[in-house]
């Protein structure tokens, strides 16, 4: 093992990582993964409490994902969609339409890759229909959207975004209706409504530049599992509509099921013009990504003339391997009735990790769907690494977001894995020098 750790070291640049912290903090080898857990090349067993950078829903090395791949590579694993299609990338367009209200799916490969045609989509529609000043950009504080450029220029966390500014785009962040900043006494969806306010505001001024606003619906991830109300989604959509600005839904963490609903939008009764999915929607098996959109915007791009047309393109765009994962993740759904037994899941859940909610350090406790997380009132610099560390002697793979600790299992952890989980937090938590 530490060969392989000697070896990563050399060889690996790890992604969002100081390499130079690996000294002190080793990644963590892993040989195997069975349903939640992660296996190291000794035994060992980490219960992946974050599912793996929000990716996997059903499991490691789920058996239903694995037959639809293996069936797949039988067949043919790769072929490139500019001239050529497949059964796979038809039959997951046609059905991620019928569950999203959105006709045309046009495919990336990675999150920020379905940020940037989401951008470039809406940019060029206004473009296409005679409004080409209308490519501005609008996101929330604190949003997160992916690390490539475009994406970047539409994220809002300093850490990432600071270094880079020379090389990105301007673009405009509106107040986050994130429910821990509302006043003493306000509810969460008065101060939703305020920040819609703040919203309106801008829009009222830079409709005529703006392209589109995009949002992380219910839950801003990457700053550290801020959750706000649905109303902020519900009025937003009315905004848009009104200002004649597109609504990009970036469901890349948190659709398929994780706020409870298969799209998190469904809570707000909204439908965007854009849906970006990713991570999820292959179980977290293969990079896939894919934006969806509506009859509208795709009509706007159908002439004669090939500049009109969308020419952005990645090679593996619709990759009939990821494609198939994705088939059989739907499938999965269906057939388990996953929403509704996550229903159930998370009450249990959500009581099983009480004495974690009620524990003097932690602030905020908060639960959406199948995420749970909480602030530590009283974390030093290093608290993150140190509970990742300590978390780890625990047998939980855990990556606390500054002083934010999530959870955010995949769905097919049992009730007593999670009540081994609430566990290993309290250790944690109850270590002073955490
Ligand atoms: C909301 C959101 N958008 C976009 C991305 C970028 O996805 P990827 O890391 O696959 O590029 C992420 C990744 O965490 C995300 O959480």
């Amino acid at each position: 093992m530490n060969d392989l750790l000697n070896r990563t070291r050399a060889a690996v640049w790890h992604p969002c990582t100081q390499m130079k912290q690996l000294e002190a903090a080793p990644p963590l080898a892993i040989a195997r993964g069975e349903g939640p857990w992660l296996i190291d090349p000794d035994g060992r067993r980490y219960l992946d409490a974050i599912s793996s950078w929000w990716v996997n829903l059903f499991g490691h090395c789920n058996p239903r994902i694995n037959a639809a791949i293996t069936d797949q590579l039988g067949k043919v694993e790769h072929v490139m969609l500019a001239g050529a299609t497949h059964e796979p990338v038809v039959a997951l367009s046609e059905r991620l339409a019928a569950l999203t209200g959105l006709g045309h799916a046009f495919y990336g490969s990675d999150g920020a890759s379905a940020t940037e045609i989401a951008l470039k989509m809406s940019a060029h529609y206004w473009r296409n229909s005679g409004q080409a000043e209308k490519n501005g950009f609008i996101s929330l504080k604190n949003g997160y959207h992916g690390e490539t450029v475009g994406a970047l220029s539409v994220t809002d966390i300093p850490l990432f975004k600071d270094t880079y500014a020379p090389l990105l785009r301007h673009s405009v962040q509106v107040p986050t209706p994130d429910a821990r900043l509302a006043e003493p006494g306000e509810s969460a969806e008065a101060y939703a409504l305020r920040c819609a306010d703040a919203l309106e505001a801008h829009l009222a001024e830079h409709a005529a530049t703006t392209a589109a606003l995009i949002v992380e619906p219910l839950v801003q991830g990457a700053v550290g599992m801020a959750m706000y109300h649905p109303a902020y989604l519900t009025r937003a959509r009315e905004l848009c509509d009104q200002y004649q600005v597109h609504l990009i839904a970036d469901e890349i963490a948190v659709g398929f099921g994780r706020t409870g609903t298969l799209f998190a939008c469904e809570q707000a009764g909204i439908r965007p013009d854009f849906i970006c999915l990713s991570k999820g929607i292959t179980g977290g098996y293969l990079p896939l990504s894919v934006v969806l959109t509506t009859n509208d915007v795709y009509a706007a791009f159908y002439a004669d003339a090939t500049a009109r047309g969308f020419l952005h393109s990645h090679s593996y765009t619709g990759n009939p391997l990821a494609c198939r994962a994705a088939l059989a993740v739907l499938d999965i759904f269906e057939h388990d009735n996953v929403i509704a037994a996550n229903r159930v899941k998370a009450i249990e859940f959500t009581r099983l990790i009480s004495e974690v909610a009620a524990h003097t350090r932690v602030r905020h406790f908060r639960h959406l769907g199948m995420i749970w997380a909480f602030d530590v009132v009283d974390a030093t610099p290093g608290f993150s690494a140190r509970f990742h560390q300590a978390a780890l002697a625990q047998g939980a793979f855990i990556r606390p977001i500054g002083r934010t600790v999530y959870v955010m299992p995949p769905y097919v952890t049992s009730a007593d894995e999670m009540r081994g989980l609430a566990d290993a937090i309290l250790v944690c938590l109850s270590n002073p020098e955490i």
